[in-house]
């Protein structure tokens, strides 16, 4: 770790969505995805204003909050943005350290620390602004022996068998036009994050999928955060979509990594999870494209798992469409083989298969 580190990240601890009917979502994550619900706040245990459920799976920890009534910030944030990443929330040691480390680097504080106590200890928390409406808190649950943190109460159930999902590999945002390059920046200078440079290969981006990206690691490489802008393409950029339907910019898609992506997908692929369609011809020329993996071709065409290598390795990857009626929030599962990168090659062998699909059927 080098020595301007001076904001320790443990991990992603969990991510906090507003969604309509945080109930109805809690079962969604539970029965398509995987999750356990493991606590839950609401009327039962005092909190007179939202419910939150929280969702476990492997590390990966989702809460899902909606409020009981229309004049309040969750209702306002769900009329604007639709079901919807509000908070991403980082692990650190310690919240006052990396609150006034943030503070004196100009970012704009939301809450400043404050610490939540119950029987079962103190965890203590810290928000600034990110993008869009989307903040980032800091979380500091060394002192912590509860379920999640006070005012939760565990769920006593049994636990959702689960898809294979281990841990949160990125996160990335979408954010208008000119406005990659200030995040950049943002990242760079209030929270000492570096660019990964070799992967966000612009060029072939702009070309293939009219967005251009950016991605941003922390001295660890365990919070990466890659940044999109929309791009002139010979499309309508996808991001353009996004940024119209969330009114603005916010959180793309969330990628979770598991130990072995055709499990993982052929399990989430029988409890319905709805993964973007893949052409077969973009399987045609992969073995030449990707060269020796352990996993076997067919079975990968058969689940519509994409492929790319780089110098360190390969990854195997696949989104799933958008969580809701907007098409806005999607998710990826990833399983990495040394390459570090996010699947910039599959911009182009996708497009290039479905050009070769438009072919076939005389629309090109
Ligand atoms: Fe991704």
């Amino acid at each position: 770790m080098s020595q301007d580190d001076f904001l320790p990240l443990r991990g992603y601890d969990h991510v906090e969505m507003y969604v309509g009917n945080a109930r109805q979502a809690a079962h969604y994550y539970q029965k398509v995805f995987g999750f356990t619900p493991v606590a839950k706040m609401g009327l039962e245990t005092g909190i007179r204003d939202r419910a939150s459920y929280v969702m476990q799976q492997g590390n990966v920890r989702f809460v899902l909050t909606s409020a009981y009534g229309p004049d309040h910030e969750v209702t306002r944030h769900h009329a604007l943005h639709g079901d919807a990443v509000r908070t991403v929330a980082l692990e650190v040691r310690d919240v006052e350290a990396s609150m006034a480390a943030v503070r004196q680097r100009g970012a704009t504080i939301e809450q400043a620390t404050e610490a939540f106590e119950d029987e079962d200890g103190v965890i203590k928390t810290g928000v600034i602004r990110y993008a869009g409406d989307t903040r980032i808190k800091f979380i500091e649950r060394g002192n912590y022996r509860g379920t999640f943190a006070p005012g939760y109460k565990p769920i006593e159930a049994r636990p959702t068998e689960p898809a294979g999902l281990a841990a949160i590999d990125h996160i990335v945002t979408n954010v208008y036009l000119g406005e990659m390059n200030y995040w950049v920046g943002w990242f760079r200078n209030i929270l000492g994050f570096s660019q990964l440079a070799h992967f966000s290969d612009d060029d072939i981006s702009t070309e293939y999928s009219a967005l251009m990206s950016k991605v941003m690691e922390n001295g660890t490489g365990k919070c990466k955060f890659p940044i999109n802008e929309p791009a002139e393409g010979r499309r309508k950029s996808q991001i353009d979509e996004y940024l119209e339907y969330f009114q603005g910019p916010g959180v793309q898609h969330i990628a979770m990594s598991t130990g072995d992506i055709c499990a993982t997908v052929r399990r989430l692929r029988e409890q319905d999870v709805d993964f973007l369609r893949v052409p077969d011809t973009y399987y045609a020329d992969l073995r030449d494209r990707v060269g020796d993996i352990d996993e076997d071709f067919a079975e990968l065409q058969e689940l519509g798992i994409l492929v790319d290598r780089d110098d360190d390795g390969y990854l195997l990857q696949i989104f799933t469409g958008p969580v809701q009626d907007r098409p806005t929030m999607f998710f990826e599962v990833i399983e990495r083989h040394g390459s570090r990168g996010f699947g910039v090659g599959n911009f182009k062998a996708l497009f290039v298969s479905l050009e070769r699909e438009q072919e076939r059927r005389g629309n090109l």
